[in-house]
């Protein structure tokens, strides 16, 4: 695939008023999300789970991509579509998790980096025949005593470019995702001082593997307090800092930023995503890529039962064009309680 075409794809995903459904929870998660409404987690009970979010009528209007899981984009709807076919014919780039999660540093404790690069050529070619069109892989970064470490920041942002680098060779966008976790007591400068240093570096590392910027998204956590810091910062403080972090280190080359939700309420999610997109224009898109902001009402509007498929759709609609009034700041409470 030719830079123009990862282009064209990468600015899709971002495209004005959508943004990307995180739906690519590993077997572990997805048991943990269904034990919250306590049901299995069977092979049954994540297709019927999947088919009720892929299926909400109108979806497509707020939504530009799905990230899956290896077994989702292996795994048939009800209708017998494959899911990734399902959501092609709806107008929906099908994407997928590439990593394979993240396993701690030898004598750094505390920290952790992705594995996931073995194979991963030979891995990407085959999703690319199943019809992915860009893919996943989260490093996690976590704030604590003396963490995280220069050393931790450079094996994650050197992971990240390795993988960006080969999905670019193999024709499918990535999704660059450096996660800063919103646990524990730090304040929110301190999360805005990590925040910086981890892009800064990503984006050295970057560079180093020569990805193509302008076929690339990128995934941060938003600048927040601390969840156990006693001062937790307004809607509009989260969304300067966030702001001013990213203008500080991400290259205005790259075509979007696709935020994850990170543990934020659905509401929190939406509100801080608007109050972004009021204070633009900025050099690069302001989007969404959230898993639990998104999923979250609908999970438990839901909870395992077919007769509650019409009712958890709505809920999902409605985040989810929510999250699509925010991209233009045009989001409000009147909206939100319009449902
Ligand atoms: P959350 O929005 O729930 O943080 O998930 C996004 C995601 O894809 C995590 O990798």
């Amino acid at each position: 695939m030719s830079k123009e075409q990862l282009e064209k794809v990468a600015r899709a995903l971002v495209a004005k008023g959508k943004g990307i459904l995180a739906a690519d929870e590993s077997m572990g998660t997805i048991k943990r999300r269904f034990d919250s409404i306590h049901i299995e987690s069977s092979e049954a009970n994540r297709r019927a789970y999947r088919d009720m979010l892929f299926t909400t009528p109108g979806i497509e209007q707020a939504i530009s991509g799905v990230i899956l899981f290896d077994e989702t984009l292996r795994t048939k709807a009800n209708d017998g579509t494959a899911f990734p076919e399902l959501l092609a014919k709806k107008g929906i780039m099908p994407g997928i998790k590439v990593d394979k999660g993240p396993v701690d540093i030898p004598s750094f404790p505390g920290e952790v980096v992705t594995e996931g690069l073995d194979g991963l050529r030979g891995r990407l070619k085959e999703y690319s025949e199943l019809g992915a069109k860009f893919a996943k892989w989260r490093a996690v970064i976590t704030i604590g005593d003396g963490i995280p470490t220069y050393t931790c920041l450079k094996a994650n942002g050197h992971a990240l470019a390795r993988y960006a680098a080969l999905c670019q060779e193999a024709g499918i966008v990535p999704i660059v995702e450096p996660e800063v976790l919103l646990d524990g007591n730090h304040s929110i400068e301190r999360c805005q001082d990590v925040s910086e240093e981890t892009l800064r570096i990503t984006f050295a590392e970057l560079a180093e593997q020569r990805v193509y910027l302008e076929g690339m998204v990128l995934k941060p956590s938003m600048v927040v307090s601390g969840k156990d810091n006693a001062r937790q910062a307004g809607v509009e403080e989260v969304a300067e800092r966030t702001l001013r972090c990213l203008r500080r280190a991400v290259p205005g080359a790259v075509p979007g930023i696709a935020f994850l939700s990170g543990g934020q309420s659905a509401v929190s999610a939406t509100e801080h995503l608007n109050a972004m997109n009021k204070i633009g224009p900025h050099p690069w898109e302001v989007s969404f890529s959230y898993a639990r902001a998104l999923q979250d009402p609908a999970l438990k509007a839901w909870k395992g039962e077919a007769a509650n498929v019409g009712a958890a759709q709505k809920i999902f609609y409605h985040r989810a064009k929510m999250n699509s009034a925010a991209r233009s700041g045009s989001y409000t409470s009147q909206l939100e309680a319009a449902s």
